[in-house]
């Protein structure tokens, strides 16, 4: 790609279309991997649930592509498989296999991959794990979790510079969102965790720091149709956290450009310089679904989004 436009079909090296939806980078080695749900096929609508628009498409796995410069993204396969066969599998193709998340874990040396494990009509509600002694897979799926009997739908990781790891997950029915310290190897929730956004109905996680002040983008639960963002901020990662207004600023800055919130790339993070990452669903055929990214910075404490398409990441 030779800039970012917004919502366009975005090939990678080979020319097909990026297959990566509700995406996370992981930097490691001056390359950027992007890790995100393949959603192929038929969009299909489950037809015993009514009381909300349950759309989507078999469970396609996780795909991987890398790039030096994040226009330039060279398609590196299948992270993570789904199973065709295995009915109970977690990743069977009748699952959900959202929000895949990778950081690396410095002591174990393996790339340790969170994602969002549930069934069809989504009262699983469990985060799985898998890991990879490469960043680019494949990866071997280790189980799922309840982290600490605690639903985890929509979630984030986010790696703190002490080495520190955290999975942000939407919570006891989408109505709070949790935040619980992993294990040192990453591998295991912890029995430290905290309710945050309480009884604010948000999901879409997206984690980021700048000057020792963390910052939480999320969206409201409106299923695949976009809502305003918010943001939260917290001077300790555990907590309290701050529910504060909307980072999205310029045109459809209220539905978040017609998006939903899914990772925030630190780019530099001393010159203040990330990225917002965002879906555009199409519901009723997801694997049409697109994305916006977009500079962010932070002014006064405050995320700032400014719309821009199209627009190059060197240029910030
Ligand atoms: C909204 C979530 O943010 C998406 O990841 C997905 O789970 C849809 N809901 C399913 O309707």
């Amino acid at each position: 790609m030779a800039s970012i436009a917004q919502g366009k079909i975005w090939k990678d090296e080979d020319g097909n279309a990026i297959n990566a939806h509700g995406g996370g980078i992981l930097y490691f080695d001056n390359t950027y991997y992007w890790f995100g749900e393949i959603k192929k096929g038929k969009t299909t609508r489950a037809a015993d649930i009514r009381s909300w628009e349950d759309y989507r498409v078999e469970a396609g796995g996780v795909s991987c592509y890398s790039s030096k410069d994040l226009l330039s993204w060279k398609y590196e396969g299948i992270a993570l498989a789904s199973a065709k066969r295995d009915t109970s599998s977690d990743l069977h193709i009748s699952k959900v296999i959202e929000r895949p998340k990778v950081i690396y874990n410095e002591r174990t040396r393996l790339f340790v991959m969170w994602m969002h494990i549930d069934k069809y009509d989504y009262s699983y509600a469990r985060a799985g794990v898998a890991v990879s002694d490469k960043p680019t897979g494949p990866y071997h799926y280790i189980r799922s979790v309840r982290p600490n009997g605690q639903m985890s739908r929509d979630m984030t990781l986010f790696k703190d510079d002490d080495g520190k790891a955290y999975l942000i997950y939407s919570s006891e029915d989408n109505n709070t969102m949790q935040i619980c310290l992993l294990s040192d190897d990453y591998l295991s929730p912890t029995v430290t965790y905290n309710r945050i956004l309480i009884s604010a109905d948000r999901e879409a996680p997206a984690m980021f720091k700048f000057q020792k002040r963390y910052y939480l983008i999320t969206s409201l639960c409106t299923g695949w149709d976009p809502n305003k963002a918010l943001y939260a901020s917290a001077e300790n990662i555990l907590g309290a956290w701050t529910m504060q207004g909307n980072p999205c600023t310029g045109p459809d800055a209220d539905s978040t450009y017609h998006a939903q919130s899914t990772f925030v790339i630190t780019i530099d993070g001393k010159k203040n310089e990330f990225i917002f990452m965002a879906d555009r669903w199409n519901k009723t055929d997801l694997e049409n679904s697109r994305y916006i990214w977009l500079p962010l910075h932070v002014e006064n404490g405050k995320p700032v989004i400014v719309w821009k398409d199209p627009w190059n990441p060197d240029k910030q």
